[in-house]
């Protein structure tokens, strides 16, 4: 574990050591750094951990959540605006780049980062400066940047909605965080620390079974899913955490024993056509993948390999709900 004031972080894991190991010099190096991992994974804290371990330390860190703001108030709350740009500027406002400045700025989910505004901020962080909209001055600021994205940008650069020389320009050092399901050694010391952090005074333990369970489970939602398990289950628990208190999709030894003993009903039936026996594993590994991602279909799909039209036929043939 690697502790600073207000930021704890857990790593006990090969891969989590290696990124440990590398957070000191990437945090004293001014260099602009994309982290790259699932949501939940913890981007959010290593980018606090960088600001927190540099030379920027004592002044600002101005998280900014882009897929929170709605994109045509993006540029002004970014980059500030002068009285009367817009009918409804009445004063002066100082954009977010500005708050940040001889501090840090985290760009969370830069992945969806309007692409009319992406030439602009190129701009900023080429000449380190910036223009409040309807403004006539550029203002020096001096701020190192630290960007998050859940998808590959790569990816969406060859798409053609990500500009190629924006992603040259932050990705100076990307830094991959995995998803907990490759790093399962971090599970028993995470769960300890959302222990310690959710029961003050009492002393409650994992039983054996529990923890097996949560180490075999896929954990889609990722540290953050954890720490909210752990949140619940600590409020009623008494004592003991039991495989018995866990919530239902974590209980279940694993996803594929679940499919395979609801196809084991099933297919009980002699004579089953070859079309039969596809349709019953079909239609449970479609059920267990929705009860698992909450019947989100979008990540559903994305868990089966199957493109949404594609599911979506499925449900509708075997009406499933
Ligand atoms: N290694 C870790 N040690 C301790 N706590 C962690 C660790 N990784 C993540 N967490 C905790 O898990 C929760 C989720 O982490 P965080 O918000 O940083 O994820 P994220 O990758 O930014 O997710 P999203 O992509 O959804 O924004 C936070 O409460 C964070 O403090
Ligand atoms: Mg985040």
């Amino acid at each position: 574990m690697k502790t600073l004031p207000s930021v704890s972080l857990i790593a006990q894991s090969e891969s989590m050591r290696s990124v440990l190991a590398r957070l000191d010099t990437v945090a004293a190096s001014d260099s602009s750094v994309l982290l790259i991992g699932e949501t939940g994974v913890g981007k959010e804290l290593i980018a606090e951990f960088i600001h927190r371990a540099s030379p920027r330390q004592p002044r600002p860190f101005v998280k900014v959540g882009l897929s929170a703001l709605p994109p045509e108030l993006l540029e002004s709350e970014l980059f500030g605006h002068e009285r009367g740009a817009y009918t409804s500027a009445a004063t002066d406002k100082k954009g977010l780049f500005e708050l940040a400045s001889t501090g840090s700025i985290f760009l969370d989910d830069i992945d969806d980062f309007p692409l009319a505004l992406q030439a602009k901020l190129l701009r900023v962080l080429e000449s380190r400066e910036i223009m409040h909209v309807g403004g006539t001055h550029p203002i020096p600021i001096d701020v190192r940047l630290i960007t998050a994205t859940k998808i590959d940008l790569k990816t969406l650069v060859e798409r053609g909605i990500f500009r190629s020389d924006l992603y040259y320009r932050i990705n100076v050092v990307p830094m991959v965080i995995p998803p907990l399901r490759d790093r399962r050694e971090d599970i028993p010391p995470l769960v300890d620390h959302f222990l310690k952090r959710y029961i003050a005074d009492r002393d409650i333990r994992v039983s054996q079974d529990a923890m097996q369970s949560m180490l075999t489970y896929s954990w889609p939602g990722n540290v953050r899913e954890l720490r909210n398990v752990m949140q619940r289950m600590v409020l009623f628990a008494n004592g003991e955490i039991r495989k018995a208190d866990l919530p239902p999709e974590i209980r279940e030894d694993n996803p594929l024993a679940a499919v395979v003993k609801e196809c084991a009903r099933c297919m009980g039936e002699e004579n089953m056509t070859f079309d039969q026996v596809v349709a019953c594993l079909e239609v449970n590994l479609i059920r267990q993948a929705l009860k698992q991602f909450d019947g989100n279909r979008t990540q559903t799909a994305k868990h089966l390999g199957l493109s949404l039209s594609t599911l979506r036929d499925k449900l509708k043939k075997y009406d499933i709900q």
